[in-house]
């Protein structure tokens, strides 16, 4: 039987029929939190647990629906307990000093006298006893480090270390693990940690998951290194700003789910604010995606999400999963001993390759226009069907497109080329193929963010690629993913994707290629 969606999805030569058996599924859930705000000003810690008992009542009232629901693990948001905003002295009611796992066994529901100032992780961890669950939380640590003369010690000036870091409780609520978090997103309260550290931890049900908060999914500590040693599941606390169009929420968990053939249980806060709210959290496993965004006006409300999965420890799998022909076929050809997505694999779909076609399309005149920050070189999609290309030096997109204008038929659209390196929002170097829809009708509002859309377009985008790490993602009007119908990686870096008979109009359909080798250049 088989309880989640298979949507039909093609990689290359393998049509993705994988089947797990039965008992190779589990329940997972998220909750995307409706942000409490606390007083203003440092607080004093009991002000500060005052503020969070807010939050941690409700992570409890979800928990039990998410176990009534079967959830085997639940994901909570990152800075879901305590908010963020924080500077570094302002926070100081809202830390605890969380004991290191790996030094030593603790149950905080169970033998809550052991540490001092540990009220919220005790909760925590009765939260996941009494609920029977593994659960993922987010919260502030304090590591007190020692002060040295050296002046290359990262132990600051203060004395001590504060982390923004994930705690995992066991479903008898023992502490399995905890992460700091390596990619700060302008968090003046936290400080990075010394090493980036690359956690995982096993569960009964479906094995080994990595652990990551936001930020860190755009870059490749700890997130690649984890995906490169074979981790197939992560769990992923997040308080995501949306950047549309290229780095909406759901947009780039899915996309980075798909890229990297993996399972990400992403949780989101909910926090509303005129531009770049956040909201977005979802289950996604390369076969299937189950969402929630928020379309604006809606109610400022918390949301859980809750699906059976899949298994894709390959370690946990061991023999026990079905696999159906094709399958074979295709891992014969690949090198994708953990079905890691950034193999390389063959090419077998060339009818209508570019470089086969018997002529180059037509000149285009190009325009350059901002997109997140970004100065891409775009061409116009002015015809209802055609084949451009843009380049950004020798990195080019290609396209061929029918679309069919839809409604008051006033939509303008664009494909976009950047090749460089982005340092708005902290600093990464990417390689980026988009077809947008343009906010307005002006070139100049091409890349802009937009929400909506009423054309539908079938399409291939292909990108001649300097890296492996490319996410695709195909965007539709007011916040609705849609699964590429066709994704496939040449060994000479070519990515294509290839999509059609949209169930609405299209927003943004992108090939976010990240040059995570350059990003120190
Ligand atoms: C906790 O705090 C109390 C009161 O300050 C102190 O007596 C006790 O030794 C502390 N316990 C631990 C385990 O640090
Ligand atoms: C993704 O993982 C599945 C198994 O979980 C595997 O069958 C498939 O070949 C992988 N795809 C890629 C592109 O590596
Ligand atoms: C599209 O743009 C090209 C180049 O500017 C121009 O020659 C052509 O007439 C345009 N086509 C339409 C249908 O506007
Ligand atoms: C790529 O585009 C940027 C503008 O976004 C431009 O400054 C740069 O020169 C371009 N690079 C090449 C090699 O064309
Ligand atoms: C798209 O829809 C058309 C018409 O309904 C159908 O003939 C075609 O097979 C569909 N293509 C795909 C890839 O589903």
């Amino acid at each position: 039987m088989l309880l989640f969606v298979v949507v039909s999805f093609s990689i290359t030569l393998a049509v993705v029929h994988t089947r797990p058996v039965v008992d190779s599924t589990y329940v997972a859930a998220v909750y995307e939190h409706n942000l409490i705000p606390g007083p203003l000003g440092p607080l004093s810690r009991l002000a500060a647990l005052q503020h969070m008992q807010k939050s941690l009542d409700i992570y409890e009232e979800q928990a039990a629906r998410a176990a009534q629901q079967g959830a085997q693990i639940l994901v909570f948001p990152e800075d879901g307990i305590q908010g963020f905003d924080f500077s570094r002295s302002s926070i100081s009611g809202y830390l605890e000093t969380i004991p290191d796992p790996q030094q030593e066994s603790w149950n905080p529901c169970t033998e809550p006298g052991r540490h001092n100032n540990t009220e919220v992780l005790q909760q925590l961890s009765c939260i996941a006893r009494r609920n029977n669950l593994y659960l993922v939380a987010n919260m502030a640590d304090l590591q007190p480090c020692p002060l040295q003369t050296d002046p290359s010690s990262s132990c600051p000036s203060d004395g001590r270390w504060q982390f923004n870091t994930n705690v995992v409780f066991r479903s008898d609520g023992l502490l399995v693990v905890r992460y700091h978090k390596q990619n700060l997103f302008f968090e003046e309260a936290f400080d990075t940690p010394p090493q980036p550290e690359i956690i995982t931890f096993e569960t009964p049900f479906a094995g080994r998951f990595g652990i990551m908060i936001c930020f860190d999914i755009l870059f490749h500590d700890p997130t690649i290194t984890l995906v490169e040693k074979g981790v197939r599941q992560l769990v992923y606390p997040t308080a995501w700003f949306n950047h549309l169009p290229l780095l909406g929420s759901i947009q780039f968990q899915r996309a980075f789910s798909l890229g990297a053939n993996v399972t990400l249980l992403a949780a989101n806060i909910r926090k509303d604010k005129l531009t770049h709210g956040s909201t977005g959290s979802g289950i996604y496993t390369p076969f299937s995606a189950t969402y929630y965004h928020a379309q604006r006006g809606d109610p400022e409300e918390g949301r859980l999400l809750v699906a059976r999965v899949p298994v894709l420890d390959p370690l946990w799998m061991g023999q026990s999963v079905a696999t159906e022909e094709g399958v074979v076929r295709a891992e014969s050809t690949s090198s994708a001993a953990t079905g890691s997505g950034f193999c390389q694999q063959e090419s077998s779909f060339d009818s209508h390759h570019p470089e086969t076609a018997s002529s180059d399309p037509p000149f285009s005149p190009t325009f350059f226009s901002t997109m997140v920050y970004d100065h891409f070189t775009f061409v116009l999609l002015n015809k209802t069907e055609g084949e451009v290309n843009v380049c950004n030096g020798t990195f080019c997109c290609h396209l061929q497109y029918r679309w069919s204008p839809q409604g008051s038929g006033k939509e303008l659209y664009a494909l976009g080329a950047f090749a460089g390196t982005h340092t708005t929002l902290g600093r990464f170097a990417l390689q980026v193929c988009a077809i947008v829809r343009c906010a307005g009708l002006d070139v100049s509002s091409c890349g802009q963010e937009v929400e909506e859309a009423e054309s539908k377009m079938d399409f291939l985008l292909e990108g001649n690629f300097g890296t492996r790490y490319v996410y695709p993602s195909v965007l539709a009007s007011k916040f609705v993913l849609e699964q590429p119908e066709h994704l496939e990686r040449a060994a000479d870096g070519r990515v294509t994707m290839k999509h059609s008979n949209m169930s609405g109009g299209l927003v943004t359909a992108c090939l976010y290629g990240r040059m995570y080798h350059l990003d120190n250049e």
